[in-house]
C-alpha cells in the first residue's frame, strides 16, 4: 500500500503531467494545465506519490501524523518556479525609479555610472548581516507569494572578490531557505570603473573567479548582460566557453532593449535559457525553437522601464518554450512575486492565462534544469503545491494583486 504522510484532496487539482516524457511544452501543450475535477494528491518524505480522482485516496496509507486537508473546490497546484532574480542587493533607486521614461534612458543612466553601478555601490557598503538579512526576507516574501523554486544571482559586486563575496552570502541563505534556491555567477552584468579601457581583462578576471565558483560549489550557472553598449557576443564568448568547460550551464540577459543577436547565440552555445528577448530576430526565435531553448519573459522590467514587452505570440506561434520570470531587482523591476508575473505576462505579453501559468512552472523548472524534478504534479517530484483562494486559477491573471496563494509547500513542508 502506498503509504502518505500529506493529502490534500477535493481539488481543482492541476497536475501540469506531461502527455510522455517530459519536455518543456510548446504547441497545444503550453497552456494545457492537467486539470482533474474533484482531484487529489499525496506525499511522503518530501515528494509526491500519487494523484487520483474522487475518493480513490481510499486506498493510501496514511501515516500517523498525516496532514490532511480537503481543499473544498479550491485550486491546488505545483508551486511556482521563479528562473531570474537579483535578489542579492542593499539599497533603493528612488531617484532612477522617479526620472526613467524609457529603454534608452536606462542604457544612458548605467553609461553614466549610475543604475547598475549605484546598487554596487549601495552593496559594497552593506555589511555582510545586512545584505544576509535583505537576502533571507526577500526569499520569505517570495515563498509567501507562492515561489517553491527560485533562482538568485549575483551581479551587484562586478569585481570578482565582490562577486565571490555575494555568492557567498547567497549560499549561506540558500542553505537554510525553506524553498530551493538555484544559485547563478552574473559574472558580466556591467564594466566597473578599473577596467574601463580593458574590457577583455575584466572578462579575464572573472574567468579566473569561475575556478573558485566550481570548487567551493557556489553556483549552477554563468549569466551575462549581453547588450548595446554593456557586453557584446564577442565579448562573454570566452567566459561562457569557460563556463561550460566547468560543467556550470549558462544563462543570458538577451536582446533585454536592443536586438544584438544575443537570442540566436544563446542557441549555439546550447544556453539553458535565453531571458528577456524583448527585442529578438525572428531568426534568434528560430534557432531558440530549433535547439528547444526556454525564452524566459520577464514583464516586469519592460512595464517599469517602459520599452516595448516582449510578445509572447511570436515564441509561442514559433514553438520555443516560454518562461516567466520576475527578474526581481532594484533597477528595471522591483515587482515581488510570480502571481503578478503571471498577471502582467497575459496583459503586457499576451499569454494566456494557462499559458501563463505553464510558463511559471513547469516550463520556468526547465529554464532552471529542474524540469523533472519540480513544476508538475506526478509522482517521483517534489511536493512543492499551492493551495489557491480560488476555484479558477485564471484569477491570478485577473485579479492582479488578490490575495491568492493561501498555503504553500515546499517538499511537502507548509512555508506559507
Ligand atoms: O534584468 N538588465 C540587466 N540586468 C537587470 C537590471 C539590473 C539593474 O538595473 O539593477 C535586468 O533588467
Ligand atoms: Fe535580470
Amino acid at each position: 500500500m502506498t503509504e502518505a504522510d500529506l493529502l490534500l484532496r477535493g481539488a481543482r487539482l492541476l497536475t501540469l503531467a506531461p502527455l510522455k516524457e517530459e519536455h518543456p511544452r510548446v504547441g497545444p501543450t503550453a497552456g494545457d494545465v492537467g486539470p482533474i475535477v474533484n482531484g487529489w494528491v499525496a506525499a511522503r518524505d518530501g515528494a509526491i506519490v500519487a494523484t487520483g480522482h474522487g475518493e480513490s485516496h481510499d486506498r493510501l496509507q496514511l501515516v500517523e501524523s498525516a496532514v490532511v486537508r480537503n481543499a473544498e473546490g479550491r485550486v491546488v497546484m505545483p508551486g511556482l518556479v521563479d528562473p531570474h532574480t537579483h535578489l542579492c542587493y542593499a539599497g533603493e533607486r528612488w531617484e532612477e525609479f522617479a526620472t526613467r521614461r524609457s529603454g534608452a534612458d536606462y542604457l544612458a543612466v548605467l553609461a553614466a555610472g549610475g543604475g547598475i553601478h549605484a546598487t554596487v555601490r549601495a552593496t559594497k557598503e552593506a555589511s555582510d548581516e545586512t545584505v544576509l538579512a535583505l537576502l533571507r526576507r526577500r526569499i520569505g516574501d517570495a515563498a509567501e507569494l507562492g515561489t517553491t523554486t527560485i533562482e538568485i544571482k549575483s551581479g551587484y559586486g562586478l569585481e570578482a572578490s565582490e562577486e565571490l563575496r555575494q555568492l557567498r552570502l547567497i549560499a549561506q541563505a540558500k542553505a537554510d531557505a525553506p524553498i530551493d534556491v538555484a544559485v547563478t555567477y552574473l559574472a558580466a552584468h556591467a564594466l566597473p570603473a578599473p577596467y574601463t579601457d580593458d574590457r577583455a581583462g575584466f572578462i579575464r578576471d572573472a574567468r579566473g573567479a569561475l575556478d573558485t565558483v566550481t570548487a567551493e560549489k557556489l553556483a549552477e550557472a554563468v549569466d551575462a548582460f549581453v547588450e548595446k553598449g554593456v557586453f557584446e557576443v564577442d565579448d562573454v564568448r570566452p567566459l561562457f566557453a569557460a563556463a561550460k568547460k566547468a560543467g556550470l550551464a549558462v544563462s543570458l540577459h538577451a536582446d533585454q532593449l536592443n536586438d544584438v543577436g544575443a537570442a540566436a547565440f544563446a542557441a549555439r552555445i546550447h544556453a539553458r535559457s535565453a531571458d528577456h528577448v524583448a527585442h529578438a530576430s525572428a531568426e534568434g526565435i528560430r534557432a531558440l525553437a530549433r535547439a528547444g531553448i526556454p525564452a524566459v519573459l520577464l514583464p516586469g522590467s519592460a512595464f517599469f522601464v517602459g520599452y516595448a514587452p516582449p510578445e509572447a505570440r511570436r515564441f509561442i506561434a514559433a514553438r520555443v518554450p516560454v518562461a516567466l520570470a520576475s527578474d526581481h531587482n532594484p533597477g528595471t523591476s522591483p515587482l515581488e512575486g510570480m502571481p503578478t508575473a503571471i498577471a502582467l505576462g497575459v496583459t503586457l505579453c499576451g499569454l494566456t492565462p494557462h499559458e501563463a501559468i505553464v510558463a511559471a512552472t513547469v516550463n520556468a523548472a526547465h529554464a532552471l534544469g529542474r524540469g523533472d524534478r519540480t513544476g508538475a504534479l506526478v509522482a517521483g517530484r517534489r511536493a512543492d503545491i499551492l493551495v489557491l483562494d480560488t476555484d479558477d486559477e485564471r484569477e491570478l491573471a485577473y485579479r492582479m494583486g488578490a490575495p491568492l496563494v493561501a498555503e504553500v509547500y515546499a517538499s511537502g513542508k507548509r512555508v506559507a
